[in-house]
């Protein structure tokens, strides 16, 4: 998920975002998330964890492949080519920024970040609860600049947000709940640390396969 992410930034935002300041923020940010591959193969690297699985899970488990393919297609459909001066493809632009802003940072990280914290409050790896701290902060950042910018561009765009477009946003939220949703039910088959599916869900703020 953070190469991803990095990838949709170099690849398919930052051409189309052209302020200076838009930059400089996105520079930043392309910085952080490499740091966050970084770490978290570090993790990957230290602890003794099977490592052909981990690094093939978004290949070989259907509910991680199931929200890569979501993310990618969004990036994708940004590099076919864009007209950014026409609604259709403005909206093509927000959809991404939707789909890799809210969903990703605001949706997709928080149950992997649950669980480092569950460990902490053991009194173990807590070196890992470290990293997860450092990296929220960061993620939390991300969030509120992508939401700075969907506003911006509607702000100077209102009449992008038709009836239709709206729809079709909403749509692709519920398709990113229910993947998510799907994903805590394959990671979660029985509670570990007193952790279930649902109550993951429930703390990514996901009830009844809807965001609340
Ligand atoms: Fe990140
Ligand atoms: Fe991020």
């Amino acid at each position: 998920m953070e190469s991803l992410v990095t990838h949709n930034l170099a690849l398919a935002i930052y051409r189309h975002v052209t302020a200076p300041e838009m930059r400089l923020y996105l520079a930043r940010q392309i910085w952080e998330e490499a740091n966050h591959t970084m770490a978290f193969e570090y993790v990957l690297k230290t602890l003794p964890v099977d490592r052909e699985r981990v690094f093939n899970a978004h290949r070989d488990e259907p509910a991680v492949r199931e929200k890569e393919h979501f993310l990618q297609a969004l990036t994708t459909s940004m590099l076919d080519p864009l007209d950014l001066r026409t609604p259709a493809g403005q909206q093509r632009f927000l959809c991404n920024l939707v789909g890799y802003y809210v969903v990703l940072e605001g949706v997709f990280f928080y149950g992997g970040f649950l669980f480092a914290y569950t460990f902490r409050r053991r009194n173990l790896l807590k070196g890992l609860a470290t990293i997860i701290d450092w990296t929220l902060k960061d993620e939390s950042l991300h969030l509120s600049f992508g939401m700075h910018l969907i506003t911006e561009v509607l702000t100077e765009l209102p009449a992008l947000m038709t009836p239709n477009f709206g729809a079709e946003l909403r749509a692709l939220l519920l398709q990113a709940v229910e993947l998510e949703r799907d994903y805590h039910r394959a990671l979660l088959p029985q509670p570990m640390l007193d952790i279930s599916a649902d109550y993951l869900s429930a703390y990514t703020g996901i009830r009844d396969g809807s965001p609340t």
